[in-house]
């Protein structure tokens, strides 16, 4: 049996990353699993200051393999479905990559829409990139079914309503309709997001009529609620 953290956003709080290998290492997690929003900013001075020392943190306790948020600089990041190293212990799991916990099969596919865009400054805090394309629906379809599906936004098949009202933008609708997408191909037994920095946990019915389990994972500012642990 495996066991890994899975950890809502950070947002680049060097103190956070401290607080996940804590519990990580509490819990005998075999590595970290970010749901986006980690803070990679790797041009500038903060962010590689954030890269530096979060990199020591998983050097000396586990990995980090974080998946692309909206609050992320998709300009250094590539996405050709497989996982890059951006730092010594820090992994991006790139959308659509699919690996083995144990004998649980997971999937990522990050990604998201920035609702605050006309406050923010293209390349430098969004970018077009953030939202989820075609070819990460395909990449991500090569996966077929899989038990555990991370991801930054939310399909629209979590019960997330029942918590906070619809982010009513065609844009947000449109990358979670992606989702949607994604789960129906992979058909996942629990699905894992971040992004609205709020915790819940949900089984809905699907139309297989297997039960699919939905949880949100809250942020760094809410620390007892932005994590869980999984086995494989
Ligand atoms: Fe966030
Ligand atoms: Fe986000």
């Amino acid at each position: 049996m495996m066991k890994a953290l899975v950890l809502g956003d950070v947002h680049a709080d060097i103190s956070h990353i401290k607080f996940a290998q804590r519990k990580a290492k509490e819990n005998h997690c075999e590595y970290i699993i970010q749901l986006g929003d980690f803070g990679y900013f790797p041009q500038t001075d903060w962010g590689q200051a954030f890269l530096k020392e979060c990199s020591s943190l998983c050097i000396a306790g586990v990995p980090i393999f974080f998946i692309d948020g909206n609050h992320d600089d998709h300009w250094s990041l590539s996405q050709e479905g497989g996982i890059f190293k951006v730092r010594e212990g820090i992994y991006h799991l790139q959308r659509g990559y699919s690996w083995l916990l144990g004998r649980r099969k997971c999937l990522a596919l990050g990604g998201a829409y920035s609702i605050d865009r006309n406050s923010r400054v293209l390349g430098v805090s969004y970018w077009e990139e953030e939202t989820i394309k075609y070819r990460d629906l395909e990449l991500a379809s090569r996966a077929e079914e899989v038990d555990f599906l991370f991801t930054h936004d939310c399909p629209l098949e979590s019960p997330l309503e029942d918590y906070i009202p619809l982010f009513d933008c065609n844009h947000t609708i449109s990358n979670r309709r992606c989702l949607d997408i994604a789960v129906s191909n992979a058909n996942p037994r629990m699905v894992i997001h971040g992004h609205y920095h709020l915790r819940y946990s949900l089984e809905v019915p699907t139309q297989n009529g297997r039960s699919r389990s939905y949880t949100g994972l809250d942020c760094n500012k809410n620390r007892n609620s932005s994590w869980l642990v999984i086995e494989g």
